[in-house]
């Protein structure tokens, strides 16, 4: 380190898109969880307190709306990402049935197989590439999550006219799927992605690549080992380097990524407090 900056170039793993669709992600789910679970839990004190902070219910509603207006475009920005990689890998097979494909494969089931033996002790590590099967999992649990969660809540913000084709009591039920798929989804993301991306012993405390881009080499080569060797058989490793970011970047992207780790811990001890103590 020279300055608080790392002195070697560094592996690009993620391109500026990529981050920045990342970070709205986090904008505009953690202002969701936070408005939705003070309605949800509105009978506790910490609901009421933060949204007396938030400028009442009825603001958090609009707030609620405008960060879910947010996360729909951040997604359709992510599906129009996915034309210009359909033009990189050449076609949608390429894309879709190619090594670095999202979708599970067979090689996922094995290296899901062999990373339990690795947990105690009766295998190595696997050889990761690109995508781990976790990585993976987390990816399309977005899909999901927005698919049930975006329309449910687009139900209950326009009743009338989704009432137009829908029974009234469907109302009733998109509330309650809404409600519990977002205990579901602030449940996974803030325990199990949390702990997967930044407390698992190798990262631990925190995996900053989504919001920097880049990697220590050194650290592509003990985690992804497959990803690397394909980068230096295929002689595309030195265009995937680029210079670390400076010292001033690196502070205000920790900060960020603190606040929201540390707001998505409050929010898990918000909802174990309410479903224990306050649950109505
Ligand atoms: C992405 C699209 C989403 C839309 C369009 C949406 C829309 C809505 C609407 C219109 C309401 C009723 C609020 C009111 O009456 O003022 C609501 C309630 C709620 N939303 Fe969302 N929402 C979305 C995503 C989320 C997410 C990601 C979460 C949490 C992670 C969430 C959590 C909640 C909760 C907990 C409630 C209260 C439900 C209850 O009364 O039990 N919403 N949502």
């Amino acid at each position: 380190m020279t300055n608080g900056r790392p002195e070697e170039r560094q592996f690009v793993r993620f391109t500026r898109l990529n981050r920045t669709l990342h970070a709205c992600m986090i904008v505009s789910f953690m202002s969701l969880a936070l408005t939705g679970l003070t309605l949800k839990f509105s009978y506790t004190a910490w609901a009421a307190t933060l949204s007396r902070l938030l400028g009442g219910y009825e603001t958090a509603g609009y707030i609620h709306r405008a960060a879910a207006v947010m996360m729909f475009a951040t997604f359709l920005a992510h599906l129009k990402d996915l034309f210009r990689l359909k033009k990189e890998y050449g076609s949608w097979r390429g894309l879709i049935f190619g090594p670095n494909t999202m979708l599970p494969t067979r090689k996922d089931v094995t290296e899901f197989a062999a990373t339990m033996k690795w947990f105690v002790g009766l295998g190595p590590r696997p050889h990761y590439g690109r995508w781990t099967y976790w990585e993976k999992f987390d990816y399309f649990a977005v899909f999901w999550g927005i698919a049930i969660i975006g329309s449910t809540g687009l139900t209950l913000w326009f009743p009338v006219f989704f009432t137009r084709f829908l029974p009234g009591w469907a109302i009733n039920v998109a509330t309650i799927i809404h409600s519990d798929e977002a205990l579901l989804a602030t449940g996974f993301i803030f325990t199990v992605h949390f702990f997967n991306t930044h407390l698992r012993p190798e990262k631990f405390p925190m995996d900053t690549s989504i919001f920097t881009g880049r990697m220590p080499l050194a650290e592509l080569k003990r985690d992804k080992p497959l990803e690397y060797e394909t980068l230096v058989h295929s002689g595309k490793l030195e265009a995937s380097m680029a210079e670390a970011h400076p010292p001033i970047v690196l502070r205000t992207i920790r900060t960020f990524a603190w606040t929201a780790l540390a707001l998505g811990f409050c929010i898990v001890i918000w909802i174990i407090y309410a479903m224990l103590f306050a649950y109505q």
